[in-house]
């Protein structure tokens, strides 16, 4: 290999690293502000793949969660602007590259002003929910009317 490949290489492996590095401290930053405790990174979706689910959460997110979360998840919703803290980005590499334990917890939990939905919604329906946010991070696809 020529040095100047190798010097590539090495540049590449060195940025690489420096952005798992950065990755992995705003993923720690953000457990803590949620305080999401580790384990919920072990919590398997019981629904992960299953299409009936992922449709049905595409519904309830159009229902519910669009308002604050934007049709397409951006955090861009009609009620957005009146809130203390910008609703989350569903589509950033901050949430997709959190676990589904982790954001079943998050959004059993809540976080003011993000409403506490374990009374609210079933499990299956949380799961089903964080099988949209998926679709939203791969595809950023907009909701469509159920109508
Ligand atoms: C009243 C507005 C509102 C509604 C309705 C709402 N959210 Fe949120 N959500 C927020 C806000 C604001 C945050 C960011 C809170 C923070 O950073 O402290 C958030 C954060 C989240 C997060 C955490 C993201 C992260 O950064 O890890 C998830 C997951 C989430 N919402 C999912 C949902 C889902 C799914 C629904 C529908 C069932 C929903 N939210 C409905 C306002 C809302």
């Amino acid at each position: 290999m020529s040095r100047i490949n190798q010097s590539i290489l090495i540049i590449f492996l060195m940025s690489y690293s420096l952005l798992t590095f950065s990755q992995n401290k705003q993923l720690e930053e953000h457990r803590r502000k949620w305080d999401t405790p580790a384990w919920t990174d072990t919590i398997r979706n019981p629904y992960v793949n299953i299409t009936a689910a992922t449709d049905s959460g595409k519904i309830l997110y159009g229902q519910i969660c669009s308002v604050c979360h934007g049709m397409s998840g951006k955090g861009d919703g009609v009620a957005a602007a009146g809130l203390s803290v910008r609703p989350a980005n569903h589509t950033s590499a901050n949430v997709q590259l959190q676990t589904d334990g982790s954001l079943f917890h998050e959004l059993s939990n809540g976080h003011a002003p993000m409403p506490a939905y374990k009374d609210a919604l079933t499990p299956k329906q949380r799961w089903s929910l964080i099988n949209y946010i998926r679709v939203l991070g791969k595809k950023n696809a907009p909701v469509k009317s159920s109508h």
